[in-house]
């Protein structure tokens, strides 16, 4: 079945602005709408296959949320650390797809390595959205960056001639990809402040380059506090110690502007933003996570419509 992606969305390449700004646009009616009944369940008689092979809280559970609202019925399969007694037998993935192109409209999945969600798509029938794929340079999470932009616009009204800090290992799925969806608005600028190797990769700079975005690379995210709109955290390994702090803190915070976000796709792994910063304003991360379900809503709305 072909939708207005083509078919599946994989990765933010697969999505143009007008058809981020599209989503964005839906997602915002759907939120504002959705308390008053006016609702249509466009999901009705259709059923979603949530297809994880990684753990997953928040996109998950948001994804069921939205599935639930639109009206539509979830199926699961999940192939994350099984005991030895209770592990499926190793099937390939081709056939995975096949088997469930025979119970699903659309296909929700969750895998640590780029190229199988690339083969499950390959082999599937239905459209298949990631719920988060790949580690390192090749992976994306497109759905969480639509939910991040739409968390910003929603609040500052605006995408384009954002100064963002992302701050971090920048070289995981979220961060990755809402580092490429904030590259298709005007003249992004972005402050990337991470350990040695965690950087965006290569490829990466250069398309965001060749969109007009700037890039700048900081030692001490401090300095760039008082200019940026956006606070971007991606995280830090809990199990690796820095030389350097890449903890946010409440005093930090004061330096930012009044009306600046704080955003981190969560979890948060350890005191990279500090508990005390929660009641600030300006951190607005479970109001992030919370977006993810109009915003999912969305998607699945239009990943199930047929492009006539
Ligand atoms: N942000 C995010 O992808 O969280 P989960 O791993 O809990 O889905």
């Amino acid at each position: 079945m072909s939708n207005i992606f083509g078919k599946d969305m994989l990765r933010m390449s697969d999505l143009t602005r007008s058809d981020i700004d599209r989503i964005l646009g839906l997602a915002s009616g759907i939120k504002h709408n959705h308390g008053a009944g006016r609702l249509s369940l466009t999901a009705k008689g259709k059923f979603v296959a949530f297809v994880f092979f990684s753990p997953s809280t928040r996109t998950e559970m948001s994804f069921k949320r939205a599935l639930g609202a639109l009206g539509g019925e979830g199926l699961n399969f999940s192939d994350v650390n099984p005991s030895p007694g209770q592990r499926r037998p190793v099937e390939p993935i081709r056939d995975l797809a096949r088997v469930i192109d025979g119970y699903a409209d659309l296909v929700v999945l969750r895998h640590p390595s780029a190229s199988s969600a690339a083969e499950y798509a390959e082999h599937s029938s239905a459209p298949v959205v990631s719920a988060g794929t790949g580690v390192g340079h090749d992976a994306e999470h497109p759905t969480q960056a639509l939910t991040d932009l739409f968390t910003i616009q929603s609040r500052l009204g605006r995408l384009d001639g954002l100064c963002a800090l992302l701050l971090g290992e920048l070289d995981q799925r979220s961060a990755r990809s809402f580092a490429l969806g904030l590259s298709r608005y005007d003249s992004p600028h972005l402050i990337l402040c991470h350990p040695g190797e965690h950087g965006l990769g290569r490829d990466d700079v250069r398309l965001i380059e060749s969109r007009g975005g700037r890039i700048d690379v900081l030692k001490d995210y401090r300095d760039a506090l008082p200019r940026v709109d956006i606070v971007y955290h991606a995280g830090i390994d809990p199990n690796v110690e820095y030389d350097n702090s890449y903890s946010l803190t409440a005093p930090d915070v004061t330096l930012m502007r009044p009306n600046a976000l704080i955003l981190h796709p969560l979890p948060r792994r350890r005191k990279e933003i500090a508990f005390d910063v929660d009641n600030d304003r300006r951190a607005i991360y479970f109001e992030q996570s919370a977006n993810g379900v109009p915003v999912r809503m969305a998607v699945l709305t239009e990943m199930l419509a047929p492009n006539e």
